[in-house]
Formats: C-alpha cells, sequence, structure tokens
C-alpha cells in the first residue's frame, strides 16, 4: 500500500503562513495584494474553479476582483480590460480562466497580460525564463506538483520523471521544472509509442493526459512517486464523481507515494496561485520575498538550478 501524499494539508499550511506574510505586508509595508480574476462565459467547472480561486484569495487577506464577462465578449473588450488592469496599482496578478471562447485568441490575450502580474506563468517571458532556468512565475500546478515531490522525495537529483502530457498548463512547465531540480526527464503523450513501457520507467511518474483511469498499477514501477493532475467528472452510482488520470485503487497496490484525486494536487494549484500573487505583489514593491515562506514552500532552499 503506497503513502497518501495530502496535498490539501500541505497546501493549508501554505496558505496559512501565506495569510501572515498578507498581514505583515498590509500592517508593515501598507500593501494589500491585489488579485484579478477574469472568467469569460459559463462553464461550470470554471465557474468553480474561479470561485474558489477568489475566495481563497480573500481568506489569505488580499483583494479580490472578480470580473465576468459574456461568452460572446469581443476580443478588443477583454484586452482593454487587461490592459486596464496592468495599470491598476492595486492589482498585483492577473488571472484569465482558460479556456476562451473561439471569437478570443488566447495566446494574444496571454500575451497582453504584464508579464508582472502574470502569476499564471504563461506569459512567453515567463515561460521563456522558466525553460532557461532563470527567474519567472512558475505556472500553479506544475509548481504545485513540485513542491509536493520535493516535500515527498527531498533531493530529486538524477531520478527519472516521466511526465504524462505535453500541454503549456502542465506537461510542459512540469517538465522545465523537473529539469532545473535535476531529474532526467522524458514527456510522454496520446503518440507516443509503447506508453506503459516508458511509465514503468518513471521513479516519478506526472499524470496530466487528461484521460480518465489511463494510468494503471501494471504502469507503474513499485515504489514510484506517482503525482495525478486528473480531474475528471464521471457519473457512479447515480451521483458526479471526481478522479484522475491513475487507477488510484490499482496504482495504490503499486506506488511508493500517490496523491488523491480530489485532495492532491488541486488544493496545491490554488495555494501557489496565492503564492505567485505574493511574490508579484513583493517584487511590484522592491520588497524581499519571505524566506520562511520559500523554505516551507520546497521544504528547503529555492535555487537549485545548476
Ligand atoms: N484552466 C485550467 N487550469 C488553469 C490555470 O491554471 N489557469 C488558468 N488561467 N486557466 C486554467
Amino acid at each position: 500500500m503506497s503513502t497518501l501524499i495530502d496535498g490539501k494539508a500541505q497546501a493549508t499550511r501554505l496558505r496559512e503562513e501565506i495569510g501572515r506574510q498578507v498581514s505583515r505586508l498590509r500592517q508593515h509595508e501598507l500593501v494589500t495584494p491585489g488579485l484579478a480574476v477574469i472568467l469569460v462565459g459559463e462553464d461550470p467547472a470554471s465557474q468553480v474553479y474561479v470561485r474558489n480561486k477568489a475566495t481563497q484569495a480573500r481568506e489569505a487577506g488580499m483583494s479580490s476582483f472578480e470580473y465576468r464577462l459574456a461568452d460572446s465578449v469581443p476580443q478588443t473588450k477583454l484586452l482593454d480590460l487587461i490592459e486596464r488592469l496592468n495599470r491598476d496599482p492595486e492589482v498585483h496578478g492577473i488571472l484569465v480562466q482558460l479556456p476562451l471562447p473561439p471569437q478570443v485568441d488566447e495566446s494574444r490575450v496571454i500575451q497582453a497580460i504584464h508579464p508582472d502580474k502574470d502569476i499564471d506563468g504563461f506569459h512567453p517571458i515567463n515561460v521563456g525564463n522558466i525553460a532557461t532556468g532563470g527567474h519567472g512565475m512558475a505556472p500553479c500546478t506544475p509548481l504545485g506538483c513540485l513542491m509536493l515531490l520535493k516535500h515527498q522525495l527531498g533531493d530529486l537529483s538524477g531520478k527519472h520523471a516521466v511526465v504524462l502530457g505535453r500541454s503549456n498548463i502542465v506537461g510542459k512547465p512540469m517538465a522545465s521544472l523537473l529539469l532545473q531540480k535535476h531529474c532526467t526527464v522524458t514527456v510522454a503523450h496520446s503518440r507516443t509509442r509503447q506508453l506503459e513501457e516508458v511509465c514503468c520507467q518513471a521513479d516519478i511518474l506526472v499524470a496530466a493526459a487528461g484521460r480518465t483511469r489511463l494510468v494503471k498499477g501494471d504502469w507503474i514501477k513499485p515504489g514510484a512517486t506517482v503525482i495525478d493532475v486528473g480531474i475528471n467528472r464521471i457519473e457512479a452510482d447515480g451521483r458526479m464523481r471526481l478522479v484522475g488520470d491513475v487507477d488510484f485503487d490499482s496504482a495504490r497496490e503499486v506506488a511508493g507515494a500517490l496523491t488523491p484525486v480530489p485532495g492532491g494536487v488541486g488544493p496545491m494549484t490554488i495555494a501557489c496561485l496565492l503564492l505567485n500573487t505574493l511574490e508579484a505583489t513583493c517584487r511590484q514593491h522592491r520588497i524581499p520575498f519571505p524566506d520562511n515562506i520559500m523554505s516551507l514552500a520546497w521544504g528547503g532552499t529555492s535555487s537549485e538550478t545548476t
């Protein structure tokens, strides 16, 4: 039986520390971190994510600004809003919930967000900085996965990490972050040959394929650490349930440690969004980023990039 990696508990600890740092900033620097979240359309899953992000930002003592735009919104209107938020000194982080409707060019929107306020880490400048091992805002889901891995395993150096999925939001930045931590990284995807054999070689397996229960127990090397990024809604026994990209029951017999769904990666994603917002605020006001939060987040030093 594998160890369950408790993402909910780790995220709670991280959010509590972020909350303490936010009150310190408000008291001593007279700065309140501000997060602006934009939702276009009425996708039910996106509505839940956006509501959770805004609620948790407020609970951490941040200002939360929410913008809900119609599914039919013209691209120029969205770009105008982003431009206004870029100039607003009360807003330190801007998030546009993806996906966007077809009339809106996603990459145009991402590039419109000022890189210093891009707390999603999707702007090409931040993507480039992370890929070249420099300092940039890292996307929240892979950052959360990396924190769970560091907390579970300590030093990741030399481990073979297989990232299943090559999305811009998770797979590609996950591979960059694992490389920074000196892993040997394989990125596998829907066209990878002998996918099962590739996964079997992983000391660390990050499943972000977006396919319900794709990874079975016999795809996992005994003792491996498995991070399940999948959030798939299925109907079972007449009610909706969330399941991951990993077949939990069979994986649990083989893996050394495994994240559950829900309660694994999901809570860490939002905690990392708050962490990025805090970091963006500190940077915009030239306030040093507190050391204790880095060690809580990383379980050690933050920069091991050589
Ligand atoms: N849609 C799914 N995941 C994300 C995310 O991390 N950020 C944004 N902006 N949209 C998403």
